[in-house]
C-alpha cells in the first residue's frame, strides 16, 4: 500500500522496470500487457521519466494489450494511442513486437468480435505449447480496476466474465464509455506468470476488499485476475482503506 496514488504509479513503475529486466536475463525478450485506465496509463508516464528506464532493452519487449476501446486507430481514448504517447514513443521499441488490438474502422470495419477473433489467432501463433490455453508466455500483465469491481473490459454479471473457452472477446453494451471493446478474458489473464492490479482512490476500496475477501469472479471481475505465480495488489491509502487492518 502506497500513501499516495502518485507514489503508487512510482512504485508500480520501479517494479515493471525490474520485472521486465529481470525476464530479460532469464529469457532474452520480456514480455507485457498492457491495461488502459488513469492508473494504467500513469504507470507508464513514470517509466517513461524513471532514470532507471532504459536498464530494460526495449527492443527485446513485446507489448499486448488486456484489454482496447474498439474505436477508430489513432482515437485519443484507445488504450493503444494512450500507451504510446506515455511510454513506447519515447523508447526504442520494436514495431514488430507491438501487438494492439484492432481498431474499429480497419480490417474489421465496425465488427468487435471479429476484431476480438483476430487478436485470439495474434496470441494462438505466439503461444507457447507448453501449457494448455493458446496465448505467449506473458511475464507481467497489468490490469486497472474498475468502481464496480470490472478489470479489463470485464463487467459483472455478464457473459464475457463467464467465458471459459475463448482467449478474448467482443465486449458490447459497455457501462463505462466506450460501449464497445476488446478484451482477454479471464483464462487468458489467469495465463499470465505475474498478474498485478493496480487501483488508487477512495471510490476502488470496496471492490477491492471485495475482490480480496472471497467475491465470485462473476459478481467482482478482479477477484478472478489471478497470475500462475505470482498476483500483486498495487493500491493506494485510499483504495486499501476497506480492508481489513493488517492487510
Ligand atoms: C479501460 C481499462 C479499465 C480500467 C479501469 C480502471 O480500458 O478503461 O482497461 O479496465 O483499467 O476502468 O480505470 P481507472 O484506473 O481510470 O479508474
Amino acid at each position: 500500500m502506497h500513501a499516495t496514488g502518485e507514489l503508487l504509479a512510482a512504485a508500480a513503475a520501479a517494479r515493471l522496470i525490474t520485472r521486465l529486466v529481470d525476464a530479460q536475463a532469464a529469457y532474452g525478450v520480456a514480455s507485457v500487457v498492457l491495461t488502459g485506465g488513469r492508473t494504467g496509463i500513469a504507470v507508464l508516464e513514470q517509466v517513461r521519466d524513471s532514470p532507471a528506464r532504459d536498464a530494460v532493452d526495449w527492443a527485446n519487449v513485446e507489448v499486448f494489450w488486456g484489454d482496447e476501446r474498439f474505436l477508430p486507430n489513432g482515437h485519443p481514448d484507445r488504450n493503444e494511442t494512450q500507451a504510446r504517447r506515455a511510454l513506447l514513443d519515447h523508447v526504442g521499441i520494436s514495431p514488430e513486437r507491438v501487438h494492439a488490438m484492432a481498431p474499429s474502422g480497419g480490417r474489421f470495419d465496425d465488427d468487435a468480435d471479429a476484431a476480438a477473433a483476430h487478436y485470439a489467432e495474434v496470441l494462438a501463433a505466439t503461444a507457447e505449447h507448453s501449457t494448455d490455453i493458446a496465448v505467449p508466455h506473458f511475464d507481467v500483465l497489468l490490469l486497472g480496476v474498475g468502481e464496480e469491481g470490472h478489470t479489463a473490459s470485464l463487467f459483472p454479471d455478464t457473459p464475457y466474465v463467464q467465458e471459459t473457452e475463448r482467449t478474448v472477446v467482443g465486449v458490447h453494451d459497455c457501462p463505462k464509455p466506450p460501449p464497445t471493446r476488446v478484451s482477454l478474458t479471464l483464462p487468458a489473464i489467469q495465463a499470465a506468470d505475474e498478474v498485478w492490479l493496480m487501483t488508487t482512490g477512495a471510490a476502488k476500496a470496496k471492490p477491492v476488499a471485495a475482490a480480496l475477501g472471497g467475491a465470485k469472479p462473476v459478481d467482482i471481475p478482479a477477484a478472478g485476475a489471478r497470475g500462475r505465480h505470482r498476483t500483486l495488489w498495487l493500491l493506494d491509502a485510499e483504495a486499501a482503506s476497506a480492508l481489513p487492518t493488517g492487510s
